[in-house]
């Protein structure tokens, strides 16, 4: 296995101390249009995955790398976010009573996983505005970001791997994924310097370009930025001078854009390309995707789960072939 592999799926105990970095924000303040009418009344991130809602996974990420506190960017509905990482006395007292300790402790998990705090976005003008309303929380610390509807498997280590780039390197780290060219047109994409791929790998590179959701034929590669940042504080600055772009939002992948070109303090960008397991919540396939696959491997569910599954796909097959049969 090759040095940053080894980086990003190693156990945590191997890798640096968090360094400065001690903070997560999580935005978690869109309108969420994709997975409508679902998402009405409900965050998107509240969608259960299993047995827990989308953005518990995301809170726990962040406190296994050290990041116990997370600041929560909230905006309409925000109120079942706060109510899910908060005590629910009388559901622990009802459990208490009945001797239910399984259930009561995974309720206390859930209210126990860091200090979470929440900012207000009044209106979703976009990522980059999300991130910029956590300027006063995070102060002048370097800083990650985690979207709530982003899921890392737990069972790999990119924050901590994205962490030790930073500390090693300054400026701003950004997470990178090969797609298909032609799903580049869903997500940032970045070109990187080919001659920087300097630890051993090929997967921390350095960024020289960033643009959203180019199409196919004007891609400057397949690599797209998915849903994990560590940034220099100095981006709120350029944040706040960043003007509406794509979708008349205030794209973070702009900010990071005029990062990537800046050999001030704080600047440049360097990416770390993942290869490990990552389930989007936020559309509807890839979140029936998630679900499945994080259920098969489920410790308490999976096995019946799987094996419910294969039924399932045998029964479908059959159906089809006697359909099929003339
Ligand atoms: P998305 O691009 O997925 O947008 O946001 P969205 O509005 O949440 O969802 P769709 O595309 O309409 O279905 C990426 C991340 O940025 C956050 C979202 O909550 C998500 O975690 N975000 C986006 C904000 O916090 N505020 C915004 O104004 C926009």
């Amino acid at each position: 296995m090759t040095s940053t592999q080894q980086l990003a799926q190693s156990k945590p105990a191997s890798l640096p101390v968090a360094g400065t970095v001690t903070k997560a924000v999580i935005p978690a303040a869109g309108m969420g249009t994709r997975f409508l009418p679902a998402t009405k009344a409900t965050p998107k991130e509240m969608l259960p995955v299993v047995d827990k809602p989308a953005i518990q996974y995301v809170v726990e990420e962040a406190t296994r790398a050290g990041l116990r506190d997370v600041l929560m960017v909230t905006g309409r509905n925000k109120a079942a976010l706060e109510d899910h990482f908060d005590r629910h006395w009388e559901l622990e007292k009802a459990l208490e009573a009945k001797g239910d300790e399984l259930r009561l402790a995974r309720v206390r998990k859930s209210s126990d996983l860091g200090n979470i705090h929440y900012v207000r976005q009044g209106e979703p003008l976009g990522l980059g505005h999300a991130v910029l309303c956590a300027a006063d929380h995070v102060g002048n610390n370097p800083f990650a970001v985690l979207l709530g509807d982003d899921l890392i498997d737990a069972r790999d280590h990119l924050l901590e791997a994205m962490i030790a780039v930073r500390t090693a390197k300054g400026g701003s780290v950004i997470a990178l994924m090969e797609v298909p060219l032609e799903s580049v047109h869903l997500y940032g994409c970045a070109s990187v310097d080919t001659d920087s791929r300097d630890d051993g790998d090929g997967s921390v590179v350095r960024v020289t370009g960033l643009v959203e959701k180019p199409d196919p034929a004007d891609a400057p590669s397949n690599l797209a930025v998915i849903g994990r940042y560590v940034l220099d504080p100095s981006i709120f600055e350029t944040l706040a001078k960043t003007p509406p772009g794509r979708g008349n939002e205030i794209q973070l992948t702009d900010a990071l854009q005029v990062h990537a070109a800046s050999s001030a303090p704080g600047g440049g960008v360097h990416g770390v390309i993942f290869r490990g397991r990552r389930y989007d919540t936020g559309d509807r396939l890839d979140y029936l995707k998630a679900v499945v696959r994080l259920a098969v491997d489920h410790r308490e569910l999976g096995s019946d789960f799987s094996s419910w599954l294969t039924g399932f796909v045998d029964e479908r097959n059959s159906a089809a072939l006697d359909s099929a049969t003339p």
